[in-house]
């Protein structure tokens, strides 16, 4: 019910209570006991006597029908969420649950969305994307050498759709727009190293983050509002999920090789010098290097002083040397 009355009440007017409930079927009583959940999940709106309430911010709700409406590729089962810790953790808790099965989850509102490496991922109610996408994988650990950029080539070809050019990687699977950070990907793996296995694919996009929400951000960010005006959530998130899954179609029957290619054109380092930074030593740089593209596996290729050495993904990064 909450969602319906989120969903009514997300076009920026103000509605009364009344109308709220002559429109749900419910009484003025049980309207604004639903009002109140919305502190608890930090929803601004206002509250004016005489007027009603709405939203502070104009927020296009998230709807599983007309995602579902636009996509090209077989999906089980999609579940939309309010509000959720992170979406990767839920839906790696139920991944047995869903064992062999392609399972989507999308949430208004991370409370504690992840990011590599530990971080923090910012998840504010009705701005951006946080999906994770379950699917199941017959060969093992090992297989999955170069999942985790395709899933960024996955995000880019989506967003090329869209109409947004331009969007660059950085390895292992940041998405870059204009230098800056749009999008992040975290791929957490349960299962055999030689037989059956699962793997949860989490894509955070801003979409509409603004100055005030994106304040514990420590690197240059950006969102899709700075380059398109009025795009649509729903539309991103189809698009995301179509591409997605086509590119977990291709990464199955061809492997990492046949992305290699198209993931070193993207790359938004390719050819210049970078540190590569280990956080197990408080990111001292390890050593630096010009990028060469990625090998068939999808590890970094870097040509050192001491010839190329190959860094395969852990809890390490790449900065540029300025
Ligand atoms: C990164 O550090 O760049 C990865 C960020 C991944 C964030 C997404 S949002 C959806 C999913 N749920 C999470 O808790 N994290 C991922």
């Amino acid at each position: 019910m909450l969602e319906r009355i989120i969903a009514l009440m997300a076009d920026g007017q103000f509605h009364s209570g009344e109308e709220l409930g002559d429109k749900l079927g419910i009484s003025r009583a049980a309207v604004w006991k639903h009002l109140k959940k919305l502190d608890d999940l930090d929803i601004p709106y206002s509250s004016v006597k005489g007027r009603g309430y709405r939203l502070q911010d104009d927020v296009e709700v998230l709807n599983a029908d007309r995602i579902k409406q636009t996509l090209q590729q077989r999906l089980d089962c999609l579940e939309i969420l309010l509000d959720v810790d992170s979406t990767n953790t839920y839906v790696f808790q139920r991944a047995r649950e869903y064992m062999g099965q392609r399972y989507a989850v999308l949430a208004e509102k991370q409370r504690q969305g992840r990011g590599r490496r530990g971080r923090h991922w910012v998840s504010p109610f009705g701005k951006n994307i946080y999906l994770s996408l379950l699917e199941s994988f017959q060969g093992g650990i090992t297989q999955l050498e170069g999942l985790s950029l395709v899933a960024g080539i996955a995000v880019q070809r989506a967003l090329s759709k869209l109409g947004v050019d331009g969007v660059q990687l950085k390895w292992p699977n940041d998405v870059y727009l204009n230098d800056k950070k749009l999008a992040g990907i975290l791929m957490e793996v349960t299962g055999e190293y030689s037989s059956h296995c699962q793997v949860v694919i989490g894509i955070g996009l801003n979409v509409n983050l603004n100055v005030d929400e994106a304040e514990s951000i420590d690197q240059p960010w950006t969102s899709l509002k700075q380059v398109v005006a009025n795009i649509s959530r729903n539309d991103v998130a189809s698009q995301l999920l179509n591409e997605l899954m086509l590119a977990l179609d291709q990464f199955k029957q061809e492997g990492f090789s046949s992305f290699q290619q198209a993931w070193s054109e993207l790359d938004i380092y390719h050819g210049r010098e970078v540190d590569i930074l280990s956080q197990s030593e408080n990111d001292q740089p390890q050593f630096s290097g010009v990028v060469k593209g990625v090998n068939r596996k999808g590890e970094l290729m870097l040509m050192t002083s001491r010839g190329i050495q190959v860094i395969n993904a852990g809890e390490i990064s790449v900065r540029a040397v300025r």
